[in-house]
């Protein structure tokens, strides 16, 4: 029997090098099914600020064929100033009117250092993916919080109940995907 391979877009509200959210999908990509693949976006940044009717540039192209390409997608994010990042933002405001996320599997999932874990930028990415249509269920959203004390000496997410909560958005998202 001949298996399709189901594609998963990732990303990234943060554009650190050494991101924790950005760890977080890497870390998602090894709890995936083998007829799974995830693919880490990388370009957020290169997209304009989003105005209705300015010209689309190569970079927002490229994104909106991500999403398109894919099967479902994974958002993880940082909070600043208890809201989404505004890279993240411009480049789902961006697909507003063209619809790429319309029926769009989606996992969204928040990260902080802090004990609150990114709740309130996980609240108004929910409301944005509403807007934009995705297809979620109540189990596809997850907000971690203390992220930095999950983190073990070699750069790996280290603590169990957090990658058994990743592994069930995994599932949840495949299921939504089927
Ligand atoms: C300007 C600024 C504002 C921030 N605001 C928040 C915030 O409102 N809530 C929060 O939980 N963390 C806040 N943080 C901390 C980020 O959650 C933290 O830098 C996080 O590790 C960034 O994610 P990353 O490791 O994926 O880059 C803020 C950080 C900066 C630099």
């Amino acid at each position: 029997m001949i298996v399709k391979t189901i594609k998963l877009l990732g990303i990234s509200g943060s554009l650190r090098a050494d991101s924790t959210n950005t760890l977080i999908l890497k870390t998602m990509r090894n709890l995936l099914p083998a007829h799974a693949e995830l693919e880490i976006f990388e370009g957020l940044d290169e997209m304009p600020h989003f105005s209705p009717g300015i010209p689309e540039t190569e970079g927002v192209t490229r994104f909106k064929q991500a999403i398109l390409d894919a099967d479902g997608v994974i958002i993880c994010t940082p909070e600043y100033a208890f809201g989404v990042p505004g890279t993240l933002k411009n480049g789902l405001d961006w697909t507003v009117a063209t619809g790429e996320f319309n029926d769009k599997p989606v996992s969204a999932i928040s990260a902080s250092p802090l004990n609150s874990g990114g709740d309130k930028a996980l609240a108004s990415l929910l409301l944005t993916l509403t807007a934009l249509g995705t297809r979620r269920n109540e189990a596809s959203a997850l907000s971690i919080p203390n992220i930095k004390m999950k983190i073990g000496s070699e750069q790996q997410i280290a603590d169990e109940p957090t990658l058994h909560a990743l592994k069930q958005q995994c599932d949840n998202l495949l299921a939504l995907i089927l």
